[in-house]
């Protein structure tokens, strides 16, 4: 997976990009990156990249021509890349969407700034994203969490192809507890079960804890998860004591 991200700031990725696990995931071949700063695109010998609103009205608008040339520029000769724009209007980013696009071989990510992006860049754009209903001032930190969230799904990324899949979300509920040395903190016990060695044992405990915190914290996602009849007599039960917390 290719990752080109256009943006005004290219030293905003400097550091998290050779972070340990994009960074291994480099190493590895999985994925790659190209930083592409919008600035080298500027028509005018000060590199402007922004201009005053037609109509008038507060801020600036990033200029369309700049723009639409670093996003062509983004494997230019080769394969069309899938085009994302990174917006507080867009639709809003989930598992779903990062497994989505994890099967393309190449994303462009495009980090809108200041108070908005002349509207005839989303022409050349394929979707526009957001990362939550609040607004970021750019959308540098939004194509990070893109980055993080689709690169792990990448084969090849996660040194144990195990960890993506049994993560929250990858069956549509919240992790289950997790616990290391020592087996006693400050009077607070692990959990007797994971301790015994019986892994069948411990596979129920955790799907049971993982459907309790669901339960408790976002019932809203049981609507959606994938159940058994065991899970679905669990969560009765639950329901039965009070809630996620019985
Ligand atoms: N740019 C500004 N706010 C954003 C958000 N919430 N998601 C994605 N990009 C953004």
């Amino acid at each position: 997976m290719h990752f080109h991200v256009v943006t005004l700031f290219p030293e905003f990725f400097t550091s998290p990009l050779s972070s340990t696990m994009l960074d291994k995931g480099r190493e590895r071949g999985a994925i790659d990156f190209s930083v592409i700063d919008v600035r080298d695109f500027a028509h005018d010998r000060h590199r402007v990249t922004d201009d005053t609103p037609y109509g008038g009205g507060q801020g600036m608008v990033m200029k369309v021509g700049p723009l639409v040339e670093a996003i062509e520029s983004a494997a230019a000769g080769g394969a069309r890349p899938r085009r994302i724009l990174l917006t507080p209007r867009g639709r809003v980013f989930d598992g779903e969407q990062a497994e989505r696009l994890a099967s393309e071989s190449a994303l462009v990510l495009v980090c809108g700034r200041y108070e908005g992006v002349d509207e005839r860049v989303s022409a050349v754009v394929d979707e526009e994203i957001s990362i939550g209903d609040f607004v970021l001032s750019g959308g540098e930190p939004a194509a990070l969490i893109v980055i993080d969230a689709v690169s792990r799904l990448v084969p090849g990324v996660l040194g144990c192809a195990q960890s993506a899949a049994e993560e929250s979300f990858s069956d549509g509920l919240l992790e289950f507890p997790q616990y290391t040395r020592p087996a006693e903190y400050r009077g607070v016990a692990v959990p007797e079960v994971l301790l015994s060695g019986d892994h069948g044992k411990i596979a129920r405990w955790r799907r049971r804890e993982a459907l309790r915190r669901t339960l408790e914290w976002r019932p809203e996602l049981l609507e959606r998860a994938d159940l058994d009849d065991d899970d679905r007599r669990w969560l009765e039960e639950l329901r039965g004591r009070g809630g996620g917390d019985g």
